[in-house]
C-alpha cells in the first residue's frame, strides 16, 4: 500500500506531561481518512494480524473469508491438511475468486473466465489453456493462488502479515503469547470455536472499541443494568485489586477478579446448583494436570487482552473472540466468535451459550452499551473539530498517571492501558515527532511494559 501522498498531520497527536501528569490524545486521530490511510500503510500492511481460529476450518478442504486491512482473503485447509492462507483475487485479472462466506472445497472457480485452482494453490484448469502454449511451462507456475507472505499459529490462533520480513510470531507476541497459552489450558481437550459468526459495523474509529476494551472505568457507570443484576444474583461486584499491564509491541490486558464468575472454573451464582459440582470437578482435575498455581491463574481469573492490532480476547465468563477491521476512519466492521472446550457437556453448553449471548453477545447487556459509547464518542467530537482555541479537541487519558510516576502497578480503572496503547500506535504510524513529551519522564516509568 503506497505511503498517502502530501499528507499532513497535525504537529501535535500526543501531547504527554510528565509535570502536570496529563496525557491528551488529538481527536484528530479518530477522524482523519488521512490518518487511516497511514493506518492502512503503516500498521495492517505491516505487521502480523488475526486472521481466525484453526478449529473454524477444521477439516481439510475447509474454508471461510475474511477481510483484513481492506484485502480480502480466503482461509482454508487443504485437502492435505495444511492450514492456508491466499489472497482472493483471480491471478487472472483480479475478479474476488470465492464469493462465499464458508463452506468446503476442494476448487475454486472463478466466475468471470472459468479458471480453477486447488485449495493448496495449484493451478487445476484453464479453459482454452492450448492459446497460452507459447507461454511455455512456468505460464501455470506463475498463475497459482497468491498466498499471503506469512502465516503462523500460535495456541490455534493464526496470525498472517502482508510484509514477508516480520519478526516470528512468538517473537512478536512477546508478553501476549503466554495469557493465548492458558486458554487452550483451560479445558484439558483444548478449545474449539463455535458454529456462527457475530458480524456487525459500528460508526466509530477502531481505536474507540480498543480504548473501550482496555477500559475498566466505564464498566459500573455504563454497564449498570449488569452489575445491578449481577449483584441481585449475590456476586460481590467490585474493581478493586484489579490491573492493567502493557504487556510491550502494543499488546495490553486487564485482569479482573470482580466483575463475575467462569463457566466450569469460578462458580457464582447465577450459575446454579448444578453448575457448582461440574466446576468443582473441572477445578480438581486442572490442579491435577496444570499444578495449583497455574490452575489458579488459568481459572480465577478474568482477562481482556489485546493483540495490536486487529484482535480483543474476551476470557470472561465465556471466552469471545473479537476481531477488528477499520473500514473507514469513521467505521469499524468486527467479527466476533465464541472459543469454547472441546466435547463439552451439554448443560454446561447451554449455560455458556445463554451466559455470553446475554452479556457479550451483540444484543446482549454489555456490547450495545459499549458500540453506543465508541459511536457516540465518534459523533461528540465533532464539537471540537477545528476549535482554534488550544487543547479544546483533545481527549484526556491522564487517569491513574501518578501510579507511572511512582512506578505503582496501574489499575484496570485507570487509562495506563490506553496510554501504551497510543505511545505504541503513535510509533507503529511512524509519526514519534507528533508526541509532544513535556517535563521529566520519570524513573519508575517503565517504557511501554510492565509485566507480572
Ligand atoms: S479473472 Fe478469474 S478467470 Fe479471468
Ligand atoms: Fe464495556
Amino acid at each position: 500500500m503506497p505511503e498517502p501522498q502530501g499528507a499532513s498531520l497535525p504537529d501535535r497527536l500526543i501531547v504527554e506531561d510528565w509535570d502536570g501528569l496529563t496525557f491528551r490524545v488529538n481527536r484528530f486521530a479518530y477522524r482523519s481518512e488521512e490518518i487511516f490511510e497511514r493506518e492502512r500503510a503503516h500498521i495492517w500492511a505491516r505487521t502480523w494480524l488475526y486472521l481466525g481460529h484453526e478449529t473454524e476450518v477444521a477439516e481439510p478442504n475447509a474454508f471461510r473469508t475474511r477481510v483484513l486491512g481492506g484485502r480480502p482473503l480466503i482461509f482454508c485447509r487443504d485437502s492435505d491438511g495444511t492450514v492456508r492462507a491466499f489472497l482472493n483475487a483471480c491471478p487472472h485479472r483480479g475478479t474476488v475468486l470465492c464469493r462465499e462466506n464458508e463452506g468446503s472445497t476442494k476448487l475454486f472457480q472463478c466466475f468471470y473466465h472459468a479458471w480453477t485452482f486447488r485449495n493448496n494453490g495449484d493451478v487445476a484448469a484453464i479453459p482454452g489453456k492450448d492459446a497460452y502454449e507459447a507461454a511455455g511451462e512456468g505460464f501455470l507456475d506463475s498463475m497459482r493462488l497468491r498466498s499471503v507472505p506469512r502465516l503462523e499459529i500460535h495456541e490455534g490462533f493464526v496470525f498472517v502479515a502482508f510484509d514477508p520480513d516480520v519478526p516470528p510470531l512468538l517473537e512478536y507476541l512477546g508478553d501476549a503469547a503466554d495469557y493465548m497459552t492458558m486458554i487452550r489450558e483451560q479445558h484439558a481437550a483444548g478449545m474449539e470455536v463455535l458454529p456462527g459468526t457475530q458480524l456487525y459495523s459500528v460508526r466509530g474509529n477502531w481505536k474507540l472499541a480498543v480504548e473501550n476494551a482496555m477500559d475498566g472505568y466505564h464498566f459500573s457507570p455504563t454497564h449498570n443494568t449488569f452489575v445491578g443484576y449481577l449483584r441481585e444474583t449475590g456476586f460481590a461486584v467490585t474493581d478493586d485489586d484489579q490491573y492493567a499491564y502493557n504487556l510491550g509491541n502494543g499488546h495490553s490486558l486487564l485482569v479482573l477478579t470482580g466483575h463475575g464468575g467462569r463457566i466450569s472454573m469460578l462458580w457464582e451464582p447465577r450459575f446454579g446448583e448444578d453448575e457448582k459440582r461440574r466446576t468443582e470437578a473441572h477445578r480438581a482435575e486442572m490442579d491435577e494436570r496444570l499444578g495449583p498455581e497455574r490452575a489458579r491463574y488459568v481459572a480465577d481469573e478474568s482477562h481482556i487482552l489485546f493483540v495490536f492490532p486487529n484482535l480483543l480476547l474476551f476470557d470472561l465468563e465465556g471466552l469471545s473472540i473479537r476481531q477488528l477491521e477499520p473500514a473507514a476512519a469513521g467505521r469499524t466492521d468486527v467479527r466476533a466468535w465464541q472459543l469454547a472446550p472441546r466435547g463439552e457437556d451439554e448443560d454446561t453448553r447451554a449455560l455458556r451459550m445463554k451466559t455470553m449471548v446475554s452479556f457479550v453477545g451483540p444484543g446482549g447487556l454489555a456490547t450495545p452499551d459499549d458500540i453506543e459509547a465508541y459511536e457516540a464518542v465518534q459523533r461528540g467530537i465533532e464539537a471540537t473539530a477545528g476549535d482554534p482555541r488550544p487543547g479544546m479537541d483533545f481527549s484526556d487519558m491522564s487517569r491513574g498517571m501518578v501510579d507511572e510516576v511512582k512506578g505503582v502497578q496501574g489499575r484496570s480503572i485507570d487509562e495506563g492501558a490506553m496510554r501504551g496503547f497510543w505511545r505504541h500506535w503513535i510509533k507503529a504510524i511512524g509519526a514519534e515527532d507528533a508526541l509532544a513529551a513535556t517535563g521529566p519522564r520519570p524513573a519508575a516509568f517503565l517504557e511501554g511494559r510492565n509485566v507480572r
